[in-house]
């Protein structure tokens, strides 16, 4: 088996690498923007694909690497997992229609709730000792998962009928034309000092560096990688100031 992520903040791989530890601890986890040289993506064939959900959708990065991809899944056995940071509905039914579409088998879905990544909108920021407690209660969650995993018992999670309604009437419906394309909207302000990390950490290659400062070209997958490491706070997306920047690493408690 082995694990396909996109990560943003740490979430995901955080809780990726928690199952894997249980269900394959020798199993490779590789980063979606690492995957275009990855000849076991063709010969490998069980696939645990891990995502946050973004308005209760698949990011479209994750939708374009499935499409692109479109001739390994047939017969591939998936898994999908989504992190999220209230509510997903069917974060992993979208996937999975989409990866039966290609022939694959969709094998389960886990939907975990972690720390939300939107770090630039004061209704979602939480305080550090909740974010701890949804950190603490996922790793609950992803070990009593994984240890069913092992057991031939593959949790189900927003792959139904109710979920899929859920879903789509919950957020999907009302945010439909943010989730169609690679975002244009990222904004860097002027306290940007050209110092280069953004563009060094961006799973898309969307960020350079003109004229001392960061420019994006558009093709932005909301992961708020960026956003949540840029030492000057200049980077925003959805809000117009960050908050608090988010990352898995402060709210992990081992
Ligand atoms: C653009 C965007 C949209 C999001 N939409 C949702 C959502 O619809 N529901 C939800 O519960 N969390 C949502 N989140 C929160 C993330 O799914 C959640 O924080 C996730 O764990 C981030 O994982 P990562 O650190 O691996 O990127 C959204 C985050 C972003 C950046
Ligand atoms: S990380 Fe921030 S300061 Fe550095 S180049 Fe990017 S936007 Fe500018
Ligand atoms: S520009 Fe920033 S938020 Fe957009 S994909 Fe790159 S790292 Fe993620």
């Amino acid at each position: 088996m082995i694990g396909i992520y996109l990560s943003g903040t740490g979430n995901t791989k955080h809780c990726l690498t928690r199952l894997m530890n249980i269900i394959d601890p020798d199993a490779v986890l590789i980063p979606i923007e690492k995957t275009d040289s990855a000849e076991m993506l063709r010969t490998e064939s069980e696939i645990l694909l891990a995502y946050p959900t973004q308005f209760s959708n698949v990011p479209y990065m994750v939708r374009d690497f499935i499409n692109k991809n479109h001739e390994i899944w047939q017969g591939k056995k998936v898994f999908c997992l989504t992190t999220m940071g209230a509510f997903s509905g069917d974060g992993t039914g979208c996937a999975a229609r989409l990866l039966r579409k290609y022939g694959a088998t969709v094998t389960g879905g886990l939907q975990v709730r972690m720390p939300d990544s939107v770090c630039d909108n004061k209704l979602l920021k939480k305080s550090l000792e909740e974010n701890k407690k949804i950190v603490k209660e996922a790793d609950i969650k992803l070990d009593q998962a994984g240890k069913e995993i092992k057991n031939g018992n593959y949790p189900r999670e927003g792959l139904g009928f109710f979920a899929h309604v859920a879903g789509l009437m919950g957020q999907r419906l009302w945010f439909y034309n943010k989730t169609t394309d690679y975002s244009s909207k990222l904004k860097i302000n002027d306290d940007c000092i050209g110092c280069g990390a953004c563009v060094s950490l961006c799973p898309m290659g969307n960020l350079r560096i003109n004229n001392g400062k960061a420019v994006s070209n558009n093709r932005c997958a909301m992961c708020y990688r960026c956003i949540s490491k840029c030492p000057k706070k200049a980077i925003t997306l959805l809000g117009d100031t960050v908050i608090e920047q988010c990352s898995y690493e402060k709210y992990r408690s081992e």
